[in-house]
């Protein structure tokens, strides 16, 4: 069985997506959130998942909070720790530490749109598409080998919300997909690069429709 973290800072919708799809030879141990009305704690510990908030305004600064939450993680020993709309920027350190174990799914088709406002760059650019990444999280923002990516339409009346709904219902798709390849050992990692032994089965789900 293998122990999966999911660090969360607000709705947690991924994250209950990942939980909802009882992924075999799995078991998500804890739901850690740097906010304390994080919706998705509540929804969590409803499920009777553990659940623990660690403020970030409660440490001095990156490092410290930082270390803290590696502590509060450790404790679990998990196999695999899953950003799950956690907004916060991870030091190296945390990030060389999860290193091989650490994925994060960034509402974008990277390298496209790193950082913030995904939607609104992606319209503003006017790209004819959209969609999200799973990736395996290295020290730079929102880079590190694509794990997989969901590709949606852009609309000619797309708003932001309505283009982050449409990519949203690919997130929750993709997530636990990602989350069993991992659990199941078919994502092997040769640079940048990540090879799904498992990609015939996940080629439909790269190109969904909304
Ligand atoms: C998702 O769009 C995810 O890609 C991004 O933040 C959002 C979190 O949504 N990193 P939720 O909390 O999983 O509902």
């Amino acid at each position: 069985m293998k122990k999966i973290v999911i660090l969360i800072s607000g709705r947690g919708s991924n994250m209950q997506a990942v939980v909802e799809a009882n992924i075999a030879q799995a078991e998500v141990v804890a739901v850690i959130s740097n906010r304390a009305d994080a919706a998705g704690l509540q929804w969590a510990e409803q499920y009777g998942l553990a659940t623990e908030t660690i403020c970030h305004q409660d440490y001095a600064g990156r490092e410290a909070f930082d270390t803290a939450l590696m502590a509060r993680i450790d404790a679990y020993q998990p196999d695999l720790v899953v950003l799950a709309g956690f907004m916060r920027i991870l030091t190296p350190e945390f990030c060389n530490h999860y290193a091989g174990r650490l994925i994060n799914i960034h509402p974008s088709l990277l390298p496209a749109f790193p950082g913030l406002h995904t939607h609104q760059r992606a319209l503003d650019s006017g790209c004819r598409v959209a969609g999200c990444t799973i990736h395996f999280v290295t020290a730079e923002l929102d880079c590190g080998p694509i794990i997989a990516q969901g590709v949606v339409p852009v609309l000619g009346n797309d708003t932001a919300d309505a283009l982050a709904q449409r990519v949203l219902r690919v997130e929750h798709e993709l997530l636990p997909q990602a989350v069993a390849d991992f659990v199941a050992g078919k994502l092997v990692v040769e640079g940048n690069r990540v090879n799904n032994l498992s990609m015939a089965d996940i080629d439909d789900s790269i190109f969904l429709k909304n």
